[in-house]
Formats: C-alpha cells, sequence, structure tokens
C-alpha cells in the first residue's frame, strides 16, 4: 500500500457530531413518509451507514454505484454506472448520500438518472464539497463540510488505488 505525507483534516469525533445532526434534521424532513436511502457507491458508504442509524424514519436502503476515477487523483470527467438499484423509484422519496462533491459531473449524471425514473421527491446530501473545482451545476441539499481543493481520503473516501476507505479521519495529503 502506497504511503503518503499527510495531516488530519477532519476528525472522526467532529465528523460524528454533524452526522448526528444531519440525521435529526433529516429526520424531521421526511415525517409521516417512507424514504429510499441510496448512498453512491463506493465513497458515500461509510457515511450513509453511520447517517441511517442517525435517523428515526422508516427507510429502505438501495445501492447505485459510478465511478469516475481511475487510479490518479483527477477525474477523467467520463462516469460510468458501476451498480444501479434493485427497486422501482417512482413516486418514491429518495435521498441521495455522496461522500464528495467536486467537479460534480458524477451527481450530476446520477441524479438525472434518478430524476428519470419520477420519484416523489429527490434530496442530496454530501459530506464534502469542494467547490472551487466545480464544472457543472449541480443541486446538493446538504453539504456537511466545505473543503479547501486539495486531495483526501479516509472515512469512505479512497486513496488512489482504492485504499485507506477505512480510516476515521479524514485526512489531506499535504502539498
Ligand atoms: P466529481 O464527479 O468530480 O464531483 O467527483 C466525485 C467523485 O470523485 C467522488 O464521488 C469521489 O469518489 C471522487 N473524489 C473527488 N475528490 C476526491 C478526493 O479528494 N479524494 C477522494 N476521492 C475524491
Ligand atoms: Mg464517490
Amino acid at each position: 500500500m502506497n504511503c503518503y505525507d499527510v495531516e488530519k483534516l477532519i476528525s472522526a469525533e467532529e465528523i460524528a457530531g454533524k452526522v448526528r445532526e444531519l440525521g435529526r434534521r433529516l429526520s424531521g424532513m421526511y415525517v409521516g413518509k417512507t424514504l429510499v436511502v441510496i448512498p453512491l457507491l463506493k465513497g458515500g458508504a461509510v457515511f450513509a451507514s453511520d447517517l441511517i442509524r442517525c435517523m428515526d424514519l422508516d427507510l429502505q436502503v438501495e445501492f447505485i454505484g459510478a465511478a469516475s476515477y481511475d487510479e490518479g487523483t483527477e477525474s477523467s470527467g467520463e462516469v460510468r454506472l458501476t451498480l444501479d438499484t434493485s427497486l422501482p423509484l417512482n413516486g418514491r422519496h429518495v435521498l441521495l448520500v455522496e461522500d464528495i462533491v467536486d467537479t460534480g459531473l458524477t451527481l450530476a449524471y446520477i441524479q438525472k438518472l434518478i430524476r428519470s425514473r419520477k420519484p416523489a421527491s429527490l434530496r442530496t446530501v454530501v459530506l464534502l464539497d469542494k467547490r472551487a473545482r466545480r464544472r457543472v451545476d449541480v443541486v446538493v441539499d446538504e453539504v456537511v463540510f466545505s473543503i479547501p481543493d486539495r486531495f483526501v481520503f479516509g472515512y469512505g473516501l479512497d486513496s488512489p488505488g482504492g485504499y485507506h476507505r477505512n480510516l476515521a479521519d479524514i485526512v489531506a495529503v499535504k502539498d
């Protein structure tokens, strides 16, 4: 596995506090409704698994997968679907959960796909927002942390080659 010179950007404790707060807020938004939570794989899996356990609601979990990064730290700009949901989304309240919005290409692609299935509503929550690198306009309803234009990994986000998703903290590679 590769070694990197990193610094802690966001601690596990800080993440946990914000995720709890978001879970409570989302629970209030869907009172009396049933929800389909869709983690966007692979990066959204860790965030989503903590988030759903902070949500006091009737909900189902479906998975969707997209890939745009190959082995480097720059997006190829090309998004492909790697996994699709198994239940119909028509008429359902959908909450899409993603690790990070960077250029916005991945979320724009997945949101368009989900909207084409005519859900009753679609809300998107992301853990991290790297706004400085946005290339397309994309609707993000909740951002947990805004971060500078640095390569980060941990808490579900991978380093090149697909490692380090299991780190509890989010770290940034030193410039
Ligand atoms: P976008 O399509 O450029 O918005 O990129 C979104 C995807 O790229 C995310 O789902 C992440 O998987 C990945 N990504 C973007 N920035 C980072 C980063 O700093 N570390 C790890 N993965 C990243
Ligand atoms: Mg991702």
